[in-house]
């Protein structure tokens, strides 16, 4: 396997003739064996697995095997990964937190909000994974007030965020792109409203995050969460939260475990002693095998360049908007690609048998609502679409 492997990576695909976007799909394709058999969009939900990753699961067990059980090497790696993860949003390490899931991060950071006072209210778009919703119902019970911005279509328009945002605003919870639809929120601008009005913002990165650049000191938002799992291209089991510098010591999470602790090995049962950085949004023992496997999909990621893969993905979204438009498909996305991520949705009224039929055509998607899913990412290429497109006109009665 790791010769293969090596022979694989090693191996330099003619880039002569093609567009840069394409020579992103040709430089990485190889390296992802699902390719030989078949034509993976679902990268939403699940990133496809790369030879480098399985390396780093196999190195892990070598560590494991060889090593017995080195845990100053895996708190290492810990650090590495929270490395990685800072490096990919412009943060500091010391502003990030490693957890096991993006729902235990953004569960940190709002058991750490006080909602005792007036300002209880807690912004949450219509948009969310519901997870998020149901992380800011669960503060109802500590004096929280969610509010919800309705979404009109396929968008949520600003003016209902307007109307939502307060003085009372505690907090704006928003994600960057819909996991149902794949419509992107206009960030800065409700970054802007909501600072406007004395009011933190969370941004749910899942969708976005290893399919464009994204700067957390440029987009301004005080927390972000996001996880490994689909574009950073690695496995289940690793997420982060970045909490803004200044803020860290006035927020006291009570989600607490000994790594979250200023001094992991002090072994005090007595006290609890957080971290002074973003670590005590973190909680016990990290997930070793997922953090070895997170490090080498981070390190894909970027090695390609985000900028890079925005632009390719733009293209192969753009081709699959066209394309079904041109065939009169219903887009359930957005058109306009400043509204929309790496997710495009078509509508169909048998989604379920249609990602089914797909699935046995070697095409492999998802569905949320009556849309299908179409993610790609940078090992997708316009082979890819055409594919797609004839598996999908030969389902047809499905779609329109
Ligand atoms: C936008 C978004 N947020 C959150 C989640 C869930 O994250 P976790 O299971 O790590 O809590 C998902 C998972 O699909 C998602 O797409």
């Amino acid at each position: 396997m790791l010769t293969d492997a090596k022979a694989m990576l090693e191996a330099s695909p003619d880039t002569r003739h093609t567009s840069p976007a394409t020579r992103t799909a040709m430089n990485t394709r190889d390296r992802f064996p699902i390719f030989k058999t078949k034509t993976y969009l679902n990268s939403c939900s699940q990133g496809a697995l790369s030879l480098d990753v399985q390396q780093a699961y196999e190195t892990y067990l070598r560590d494991w095997d060889e090593k017995g059980s080195p845990w100053e090497l895996w708190v290492e790696r810990s650090e590495t990964a929270r490395q990685a993860f800072a490096g990919l949003i412009n943060a500091e390490a010391s502003e990030v937190a490693d957890c096991t899931s993006v729902s235990a991060g953004v569960s940190a950071v709002a058991s750490a909000l006080d909602f005792s006072g007036e300002r209880n209210r807690v912004v949450v778009s219509d948009f969310e994974f519901p997870t998020i919703g149901q992380i800011w119902h669960a503060q109802e019970r500590r004096g929280a007030k969610v509010v919800h911005v309705p979404a009109a279509g396929n968008i949520i328009p600003m003016e209902r965020f307007e109307e939502a945002i307060d003085d009372r605003t505690k907090i704006v919870s928003i994600t960057h792109v819909c996991f149902r639809n794949g419509s992107r929120l206009d960030v800065p601008a409700i970054v802007e409203m909501a600072h406007r009005k004395g009011a933190l913002v969370l941004l749910d990165a899942y969708q976005t995050l290893g399919t464009m650049p994204i700067d957390v000191k440029a987009l301004k938002v005080d927390f972000l969460a996001g996880g490994v799992l689909k574009y950073l291209l690695a496995s289940a089991g690793l997420a982060f939260i970045y909490v803004r510098k200044d803020l860290v010591p006035d927020l006291y999470p009570t989600t607490m475990g000994w790594f979250s602790q200023a001094n992991i090995f002090a072994m005090d049962i007595y006290a609890t002693t957080p971290s002074p950085t973003a670590r005590r949004f973190g909680s016990g023992t990290p997930p070793v095998p997922c953090i070895y496997a997170g490090v080498a999909g981070m390190k894909l990621i970027q090695s390609a360049e985000p900028e890079k893969i925005e632009a390719h993905i733009r293209e192969i979204t753009g081709a699959i908007k066209e394309g079904a438009m041109r065939r009169g498909f219903n887009l359930a996305s957005p058109v306009d690609p400043a509204r929309h991520g790496a997710l495009i949705t078509i509508r169909s009224h048998k989604v379920d048998l249609l990602v089914k039929r797909l699935d046995a055509d070697g095409v492999v998607t998802s569905s949320r609502d009556n849309n299908l899913r179409l993610s790609p990412h940078l090992y997708n290429n316009q082979k890819d679409v055409d594919t797609l497109f004839d598996c999908l006109m030969r389902h047809r009665e499905l779609l329109v």
